[in-house]
């Protein structure tokens, strides 16, 4: 059985259309273009087409992948989709969407809802499935259109997220892979980020500071179990949620801000898909060795530390 598994390709798909800030002044809602660069390190976002869903998304990151991986469908052996947003309320998953779209055999593929930490958690299942020597080769996605559950007229959240999909193959890895891997969750603090009535409620400021009060020490326990300084991270990638969480947590390990790998400027908030995009912008820049920090947060609340050693 594998020690463990490693990232041998990723994938990437963005939508097209773009919404800028002063857009938004542009609709009437009571913001500006400053405040929001301000405020979150967000320019714009990108957000899929009416007609366009997120398994439009996920699968043209996932078909960028399998290219990548240079592996046929055939050696694909499971499917993970990390998403709040499937296309169908309940069911099929995106995942069995994804499984057919590909001409994927009649694997194990599911959908798993942990809202911006999914891609954190999907990783942790699929490196386990790997671990087991139940499966080879996992397809794990993270891919969200919050558009789609966006209140426009609540400035509070329409400007912090963007829609996209990111994916990776995960292969077994005797020498690096995934070092560490811990998931998190308190669902006393549900109440501080959920959907209703198929809209997104947020109390930005909790969720701001559940955020940093709950990652902080996961990430101090992470480098204890691995016996390693922050000094030893050669690249930080948080979850996109907010310019000045990421630079609270950056500063509080004093990881350089050149390590510290950022897409919501061009991106904003894309949720499950944030880590992955990152992952998948940034990868030809990764060297053999490269020791990699993910940490995911989110509704739940949810959060979850990854190390992994580049291969
Ligand atoms: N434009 C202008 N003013 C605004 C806007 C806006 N878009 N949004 C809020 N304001 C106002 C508020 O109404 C408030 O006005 P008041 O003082 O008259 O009451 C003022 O700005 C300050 O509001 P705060 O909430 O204190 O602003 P803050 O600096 O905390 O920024 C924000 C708000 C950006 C939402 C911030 O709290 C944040 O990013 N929180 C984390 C959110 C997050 O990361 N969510 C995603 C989690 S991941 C997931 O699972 C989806």
């Amino acid at each position: 059985m594998p020690k463990s598994s490693k990232i041998i390709a990723t994938g990437l798909y963005i939508p097209k259309k773009v919404v800028l800030n002063k857009e938004f002044v542009t609709w009437g809602l009571d913001t500006s273009e400053e405040w929001i660069l301000e405020r979150t390190g967000i320019r714009e976002r990108h957000i899929c087409e009416d007609n366009e869903t997120t398994s439009d998304l996920a699968f043209y990151a996932a078909q960028d992948a399998l290219k990548k991986a240079a592996l046929k469908p055939e050696q694909i052996d499971l499917v993970i989709v990390a998403t709040s947003t499937p296309d169908f309320d309940g069911f099929p998953s995106v995942a069995c969407q994804i499984q057919s779209r590909l001409g994927l055999r009649p694997i194990p593929a599911f959908d798993l809802s942990a809202a911006c930490s999914g891609f954190s958690y999907a990783l942790s299942v699929a490196n386990q499935f790997i671990q087991t020597g139940t499966a080879t080769h996992a397809l794990v996605i993270g891919a969200d259109a919050l558009s789609k559950i966006v209140d426009w007229q609540d400035r509070g959240t329409c400007i912090l997220f963007g829609d996209a999909a990111g994916a990776v193959i995960l292969g077994p890895s005797e020498t690096g892979g995934i070092l560490y891997s811990r998931l998190y969750s308190d669902g006393k603090e549900a109440k501080i980020l959920y959907v209703e009535n198929k809209k997104i409620k947020m109390e930005g400021k909790a969720v701001f500071k559940t955020a940093i009060n709950a990652v902080l020490p996961a990430i101090e326990e992470a480098l204890q179990k691995t016996n390693l300084k922050p000094e030893d991270i050669s690249y930080f990638i948080p979850h996109q949620a907010n310019k000045r969480i990421i630079e609270k947590i950056r500063d509080h390990f004093n990881f350089p801000s050149a390590k510290t790998l950022s897409n919501i400027e061009t991106l904003g908030n894309t949720s499950a898909a944030s880590i992955p995009t990152v992952l998948a912008e940034c990868a030809d820049h990764f060297k053999s060795g490269d020791i990699l920090l993910l940490v995911g947060f989110g509704a739940g609340f949810t959060w979850g530390v990854t190390i992994l050693i580049w291969e």
